[in-house]
């Protein structure tokens, strides 16, 4: 009885095996004489370009300073770094002999074009809802840039993540294959739906600001709920979005158009990259359309905003602060100057904290990081920076400072383990400088 249960359990092993190797196999796509510019038509290769900025490619597969779509950058996964291919069509180190139908395998599957599973680190998840013309369009655009030789830097993997074969079983736990490009909603408006399309195909919105499960898998039940990515949080971009003031379209548009909304503050860390390497140069309406899309997401046309406005406003003129405590002196005499507001409505040029995501959110780590980083005059509203308080600032200054602005100017409770969380971000500045 034993023996033919041992037997039975064997053989099931040995057939799911079978099974698991049949499903995560996948063939050689045969190389192609690279293709000549001239078979592209220009159009095409200019709705390519578009695409390619609405996908934030360049921000992942160009090194800053580098050569275009050259590949190289190190991602931390937390596990190992992960070293972005690159994308030009050189034939020996790029994808120059990659046939369409090997291009849209990988952007769709998650499968280069040699038959090896691609890591999550690229958001095909994401990409697999492009349509079949925008694929093609995108194909058009890669394949007529300059080549450039550059080989794959390793990923520094451990065993046995570094197995790719075992990328499959990750797929067949998280990505939902069969579900094909994007369906338009018949319910939803044309701008909605493109907003739709833009956020969760090629956008990849919900690769930084869903949360994900232990194993690097989104957490599709809580998508845009938030999450910490890179020592930044990816707030919440649903009604638990943590501004007091909802995110209205117009706000949206602004923010996601220039980087900056006069009442919700600026985009640092990687949602400058997406904004102003991305979003800034697509056509004005796509931009616009995401906004429709996220503020339907988040329910702010039902919220009356009037009431948190006043509360904020009132919160910082009342503020007298008390000559005792070390958080507020350090407000007075290193950041008022350009952040105090003393009317109904903050000036554009001074961001108020009051109403700032930063001093709302469950996790201190963007007001720690803008305040020992900065803000660079490139990135949110033009012409104004905010400037690094590393080197003036200690650990404990930053955290009485976040102590302070966190009691005066929200109703959230204390924020715990201040003085580690500092020390731990500063850590990880040094570190990427
Ligand atoms: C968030 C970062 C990120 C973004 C954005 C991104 N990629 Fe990638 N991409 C990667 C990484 C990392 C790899 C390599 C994964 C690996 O080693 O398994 C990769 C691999 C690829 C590959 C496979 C290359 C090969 O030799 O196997 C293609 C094709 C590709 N990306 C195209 C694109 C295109 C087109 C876009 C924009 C629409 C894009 N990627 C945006 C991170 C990114
Ligand atoms: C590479 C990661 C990444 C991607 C991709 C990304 N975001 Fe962000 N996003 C962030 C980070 C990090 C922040 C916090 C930045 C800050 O506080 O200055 C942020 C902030 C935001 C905010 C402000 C939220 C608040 O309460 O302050 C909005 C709105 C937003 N993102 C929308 C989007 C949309 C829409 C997309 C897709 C088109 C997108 N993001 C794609 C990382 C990302
Ligand atoms: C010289 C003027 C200046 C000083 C001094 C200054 N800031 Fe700023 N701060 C800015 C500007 C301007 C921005 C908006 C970013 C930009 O446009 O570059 C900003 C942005 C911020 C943000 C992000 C707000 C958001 O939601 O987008 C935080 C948080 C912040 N500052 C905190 C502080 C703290 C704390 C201090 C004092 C230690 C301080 N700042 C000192 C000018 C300043």
């Amino acid at each position: 009885m034993v023996k033919r249960l041992f037997t039975g359990v064997v053989t099931l092993m040995v057939l799911s095996g079978l099974g698991f190797l049949f499903f995560a196999w996948q063939p050689a796509l045969t190389a192609i004489e690279p293709p000549q510019a001239a078979a592209f038509p220009a159009e095409q290769i200019a709705q390519g370009e578009q695409l390619a900025l609405a996908g934030f490619c360049a921000n992942c597969h160009t090194v800053p300073g580098g050569q275009d779509y050259a590949g190289g950058l190190g991602l931390d996964s937390g596990f190992g770094i992960i070293y972005t291919t690159n994308i030009t069509p050189d034939p020996e180190t790029g994808i120059g002999t990659w046939s369409e139908a090997a291009f849209f395998r990988a952007m769709r599957k998650g499968v280069s074009r040699n038959g090896a599973h691609l890591l999550p680190a690229f958001p095909y998840s994401h990409f697999a809802k492009i349509t079949d013309p925008d694929l093609t369009a995108l194909y058009a655009y890669f394949m007529t840039r300059t080549p450039v030789k550059a080989e794959k830097q390793r990923n520094t993997l451990p065993f046995p993540l570094n197995i790719r074969l075992l990328q499959a079983g990750w797929k067949l736990l998280f990505v939902n294959s069969s579900a094909g490009p994007y369906q338009p909603r018949a319910d939803k408006s044309e701008a909605w739906n493109r907003g739709a399309y833009l956020s969760e195909g090629l956008g990849h919105c919900g690769a930084c600001h869903t949360p994900r499960n232990a194993l690097g898998g989104e957490k599709l039940d809580h998508a845009y709920g938030g999450a910490v990515i890179d020592h930044w949080l990816a707030p919440s971009l649903t009604h638990t979005n943590p501004s007091p003031l909802p995110w209205t379209e117009a706000d949206l548009f602004d923010y996601l158009r220039n980087g900056a909304s006069p009442l919700h503050g600026v985009a640092a860390g990687s949602m400058a990259e997406v904004v102003h390497m991305g979003l800034a140069k697509l056509p004005e309406a796509d931009v616009r359309a995401i906004a429709v899309f996220f503020a339907d997401l988040n329910g702010s046309a039902t919220v009356d905003a009037a009431p948190a406005l006043a509360t904020a406003m009132a919160r910082e003129r009342n503020d007298t602060g008390s000559e005792a405590d070390h958080g507020a002196q350090l407000f007075r005499t290193a950041c008022a100057y350009c952040h105090y507001n003393n009317a109904e409505r903050p000036a554009p040029a001074r961001p108020e904290l009051a109403l700032s995501s930063t001093i709302f959110a469950s996790d201190p780590v963007n007001f720690i990081h803008v305040v020992l980083d900065g803000i660079g005059s490139k990135d949110g509203i033009p012409g104004l920076y905010m400037p690094g308080f590393a080197k003036s600032l200690s650990d404990d200054d930053i955290a009485e400072l976040a102590s302070y602005l966190r009691r005066t100017r929200t109703d959230q409770p204390a924020w715990p383990n201040l003085i580690e969380a500092v020390a731990s971000n500063r850590k990880s500045l040094t570190a990427s400088h």
